[in-house]
């Protein structure tokens, strides 16, 4: 790799990161705050802990992605929004609305008007005409004047593409199309927020394309997205995306820094690292620990030369550095310190959790395969 193809490759890197950084961490005025969401699935064979205190939140406009493999909750965590589920405890807030505490019937109505749900498999109404489905919505919410409900319906669907066969059943048309009137639907009562959970899971790749580019839409017209995804491609495209692991989120700067890590291995470093700060210019050496580990989750991370300052490296958010790196760091006689203007925010784990780490679990070096001997190449730096 020649020092243009290693600048290219790392730039490419930091894109790839940016879509797991959160825009922000909780605030009060997020549209949507899930706090410590724990749900408790009680039947014959026992207890099962489908999800163990999630804690996230949602800007008005954001287009998020949730993704993790099967069974990682996904859905558990969707359903405390739509109110299909209720939290064992936690508490969920859409606007001012607290959802945790409401009745069947009120949530029933405050969803209808609220909230676009889209499913996998589409859930139309098989003896409705795709018209009639779209207009379904309406009639049980009666927020739109009745009068108003078929000039509407045919509207949303002429906006999805389906304005020639609004009068088809929707056994008549393709499963694409089907999924399309079922986003008209969700629009039906003009919600401020769609939840989709895979929507395009039963779907072929034009049809989940066409599907896509209409949420698209729907994010340049201020609707707020969130969408549930097996499919990594799409997921890149959303704004942001969080990962679920056995029931738990990992840590979005985790997630960024190591893509090719297994989610068992993320996980295990959400739990262990632990947050840092630097002060403004303040050296690495000021860290209480001895870290083997570290990923930038905040402001800058420096390395320099002392004696040739030309020879400086910005890490940004996102960015790792593994015991290899600052040891090379160290040989060379380079300077690691926090960012002049902001200082640096961190997520570390210290050398000797990491050196036993790396010894007992094989799959976590192979996510760390650009640690270490890359070094130069992948921050750019000839020796
Ligand atoms: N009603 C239920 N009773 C018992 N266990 C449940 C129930 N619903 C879900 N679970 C369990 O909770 C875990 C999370 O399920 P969930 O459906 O949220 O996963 P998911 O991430 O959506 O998976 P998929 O990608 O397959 O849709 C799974 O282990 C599942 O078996
Ligand atoms: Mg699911």
């Amino acid at each position: 790799m020649d020092s243009e193809q290693a600048r290219t490759w790392q730039v490419q890197r930091f894109a790839q990161r940016q879509r797991f950084l959160p825009s922000h961490t909780c605030q009060e005025e997020s549209l949507i705050q899930m706090k410590e969401i724990v749900k408790v699935f009680e039947n014959a064979a026992g207890k099962f802990t489908a999800l163990k205190g999630v804690t996230a939140c949602f800007d008005a406009g954001e287009f998020v992605s949730i993704v993790g493999k099967s069974g990682s909750g996904k859905s558990t965590l969707v359903n405390m929004l739509t109110g299909i589920d209720h939290p064992t405890s936690g508490s969920v807030r859409v606007g001012d609305t607290y959802i945790h505490q409401m009745s069947e019937n009120d949530m029933s109505l405050w969803r209808g008007a609220n909230l676009g749900i889209v499913f996998q498999f589409f859930q139309l109404v098989p003896t409705l005409t795709l018209l009639e489905n779209v207009m379904l919505p309406m009639v049980l919410v009666e927020r739109i004047p009745a009068a108003e409900r078929e000039t509407r319906a045919q509207a949303l669907l002429e906006m999805v593409g389906l304005g020639a066969v609004a009068e088809k059943l929707p056994a008549a048309v393709s499963g694409g199309q089907q999924q399309s009137a079922a986003i008209a639907r969700a629009l039906a009562n003009d919600p401020p927020i769609l939840i989709a959970d895979e929507p395009t899971g039963n779907l072929d790749t034009r049809s989940a394309d066409e599907v896509f580019d209409l949420f698209t839409r729907l994010i340049e017209q201020g609707k707020t997205i969130l969408m549930v995804t097996h499919d990594p491609q799409l997921a890149r495209r959303t704004t942001r995306t969080l990962l679920l692991s056995d029931g738990e989120l990992i840590n979005p700067w985790i997630a960024a820094a190591f893509p090719e890590m297994g989610h068992s291995q993320l996980l295990w470093l959400t739990h262990q690292m632990k947050p840092a700060v630097l002060g403004r210019g303040a050296r690495l050496s000021n860290l209480e620990m001895a870290p083997g580990l570290l990923v930038v989750s905040g402001g800058e991370l420096v390395i320099g030369d002392a004696r040739h300052g030309e020879r400086e490296i910005q890490l940004e958010a996102g960015a790792f550095l593994c015991a290899e790196d600052l040891h090379t760091i160290a040989e060379q006689g380079l300077q690691v310190s926090a960012g002049a203007a902001h200082g640096c925010e961190l997520l570390a784990l210290d050398e000797a959790a990491f050196s036993a780490w790396l010894q007992h679990d094989r799959a976590a070096e192979a996510g760390l395969e650009r640690c270490g001997s890359d070094f130069n190449l992948r921050w750019g730096m000839g020796v």
